[in-house]
Parts: structure tokens; sequence; C-alpha cells
């Protein structure tokens, strides 16, 4: 008869992401930054990449400290398959595998007012206004959901061997999508409602199409309620850190208050590490969702 033992219970066995090598869109600023650290400080090799170089290299001079793992910046821009190959082939040069995959980088939309009971007036918010164009649509589509399935793919080789390198570990993709593409309210920006809850079908899709093809590549996303980010907040300080005053959320969730980077933090640890989780939303809101109300 085996030992009887706790060991399997213990913190570092059940959430350890050490040794893994993990890459992170949109990783300079925002949730793209608290994932980078939390995988970073306990032990992950991450890359991270953007658009902005400055903004990845700062991301890497300052969080590189006091941490076992590694920040490795790489720009690139997601919404190119072109820029998306060359990520994929400058990480294949430098490593066997890829252990996490997480498509964070996102845009939002232009905003429209939808608090108009008079048909013309609605249709001059939601048609004629110049804000209110297919391009938009098709610049947020592109950015939030066509990148969650081109960076997907093109690592599917690299996720593959992430999982074959270590018994007991399937590599996963973590898409971000958002509590936007749950909640029935527009929050004023239909263009951005409708993408993230296209990347929750999309991470359905991938989840299932990939393990139809017997690879044990793991898909889920997590949707956040509010965080602070450049996105949220408009900017972003000195140590690419953002802030929302937390009386704006206090009779809105009921949480009252925006979510912390350790609320981000622990998610995506979870989320990475637990190997019985897939093709699901993981939704970390403070109640968002609760106070709003689905369909
Ligand atoms: N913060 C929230 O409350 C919240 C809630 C729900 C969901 N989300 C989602 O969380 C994700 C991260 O957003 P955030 O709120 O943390 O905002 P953020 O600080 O603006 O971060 C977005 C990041 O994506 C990068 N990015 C944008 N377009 C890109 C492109 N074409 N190629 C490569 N990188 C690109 C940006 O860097 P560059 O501009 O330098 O490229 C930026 O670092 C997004 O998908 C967003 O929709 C956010």
């Amino acid at each position: 008869m085996a030992a009887t033992s706790n060991e399997n219970f213990k913190l570092e066995n059940l959430f350890s992401v050490k040794g893994k090598v993990a890459l992170v869109t949109g990783g300079g600023s925002g949730i793209g930054l608290m994932a980078t650290q939390a995988l970073a400080k306990n032990g992950a090799k991450v890359y991270i990449t953007g658009r902005t170089e400055e903004k990845l290299d700062r991301v890497a001079e300052l969080y590189n400290q006091n941490i076992t793992g590694r920040i490795i910046p790489i720009p690139a821009d997601i919404t190119k398959k072109d820029s998306i190959v060359k990520l994929a082939q400058e990480i294949e040069a430098r490593e066997k595998y890829l252990s996490i995959l997480i498509n964070n980088a996102g845009v939002s939309s232009a905003t429209q007012t939808v608090e108009h009971e008079d048909p013309g007036a609605l249709r001059k918010a939601l048609f004629e206004d110049p804000s209110s164009n297919m391009e938009e649509w098709d610049r947020t589509y592109r950015t939030n959901v066509v990148q969650c399935f081109f960076t997907t793919t093109a690592f599917l080789p690299l996720l593959q061997r992430g999982s074959e390198v270590e018994t007991g570990w399937s590599s996963t993709v973590i898409n971000i999508s958002s509590i936007s593409g749950i909640v029935k309210a527009s929050q004023h920006h239909f263009a951005y409602n409708a993408s993230k809850a296209a990347v929750i079908h999309l991470t359905k899709m991938l989840a299932h199409e990939i393990a139809s093809s017997n690879l044990r590549i793991r898909v889920n996303n997590i949707a956040p309620g509010v965080f602070p980010s450049e996105m949220t907040a408009g900017e972003s300080d000195d140590k690419q850190k953002s802030a929302i005053p937390k009386e704006k959320y206090e009779q809105k969730v009921p949480a009252r208050r925006p979510g912390k980077d350790e609320d981000m933090a622990s998610t995506v640890l979870f989320t990475a590490t637990n190997q019985y989780l897939n093709g699901q939303t993981i939704v970390v809101d403070g109640g968002y969702v609760l106070a709003t109300g689905t369909i």
C-alpha cells in the first residue's frame, strides 16, 4: 500500500510555473504586465511582445529585479501575420518548447451614446456618427479576435512540445476576453463587446479542435472585470503601471473596487497550472457580471 502523503497538496506543487517558458502579448502594460510578473516572479521565462519597444524594454529593466524567472522583450505587431511568423521563428530559435501562451494584446473601440428614446436619435448615434464606421469594427475585431486565432495556431508545434517534455504538464493557451463579452449592456462600445464575445467562442472552438486533433494543449479564457491599465486609465506611469480611483467602482461592483495586480496574478497562475481546465471562461470581476446581468 502506498504511504500516506499530503505532498501533492503543497502550493508549490499545485501552482508551480518554475522552468516554464511563456509568451505574453501586450505584456508591456496593464493586465499583460500583471500576468508577466506573476509568471516571472515564480520562475518562468517570459517573452513579452507589443508594438512599442521602449515600453517592453522598460518592463524588462524594471521587473527583472529579484525574480527567479526572466522577462525578455521582443517587439511584434500581432495584427500582421508576417510579424507573428517572425515572432514564432525568434522564439523557436531560442527555445525547445513553449508552455504558456497568453493572448492578451487588445484595443478598445470608439464609444457611442445609447441613451435615446427617439429612433432617429438612436440611429444618429449608432449609425450616422462618424465614430461608428466599419473600419473601426474591423480594427477592433482584427486586434482582439483574429490575433488570438493566428498567434495560437502559429505556436501549436512549440506548445505541443511543451507538453511532451514534462510528464503531467499540458501546455496552455489563455485568451484574455472580458466581462464585456458576457454582459448584455453594450457599455457604449458595441464593437469591443462583440469582439470579446467572439474571443469566448473562439476559445471553445480552438479547445475543441485542438483536443480533437489529439494534441495536449489546453485553451481557456480569462474574462476580467475592470483592472487598471492604459486602456482603462488612459495612461501608465514610469513603472508602466496605471491607476483607477477606488471610488469610481464603489457603487458599481460588489467588491466595491477595481481589480488589483494580485487578483489577476492568482487567476493567471490557477488557469495556467490547473491541468483539468479546458475550454472554459474564468470570470474575475469582483461581481461586475452579478451587478450588470447577462442575457
Ligand atoms: N483593463 C481592463 O479593465 C480589462 C477588462 C477586461 C478585458 N481586458 C482586456 O485585457 C487585455 C489587456 O488590456 P489592458 O486593459 O491591460 O490594456 P493596455 O494596458 O492598453 O494593454 C494592451 C496591450 O496590448 C498591446 N497591443 C495593442 N495592440 C497590439 C498589437 N497590434 N500588437 C501587439 N501588441 C498590441 C499594447 O501595447 P502597444 O500599444 O505598445 O502595442 C498594450 O501593451 C485586452 O485584451 C483587453 O481587452 C481589459
